[in-house]
């Protein structure tokens, strides 16, 4: 499966470049957003910043952009194409993590 990152990087850089990465098919529904964002990390060495609290869909601390729609990272399957934005990108200190 793929999944394309936004990359929102502190300013003075370009900001808002889709970073595509692609997991094993079986994983496709498999796992929780926040899962393939850690699996991503650790294969590709992305460093892809994001942020998860509870981690069981209860406080709202990894919401995302997925395909346009406000999701919780921790709640959400990853899924092949989808596209994965901050929240407020006008908000975004780095990546998907927003202020
Ligand atoms: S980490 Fe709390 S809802 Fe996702």
């Amino acid at each position: 499966m793929k999944i394309a990152v936004v990359r929102n990087v502190p300013a003075g850089a370009p900001a808002g470049q889709e970073q595509e990465f692609e997991l094993p098919d079986e994983l496709d529904g498999a796992m929780t957003i926040s899962a393939a964002l850690h699996e991503i990390n650790a294969r590709y060495g992305a460093n892809i910043a994001h942020y998860a609290s509870c981690r069981r869909g209860i406080c709202s601390g990894c919401l995302v952009r997925v395909d346009g729609e406000v999701k919780k990272a921790c709640a959400t399957l990853a899924r092949d194409g989808m596209v994965i934005d901050a929240l407020n990108r006008k908000k975004s200190i780095r990546d998907l993590i927003c202020i």
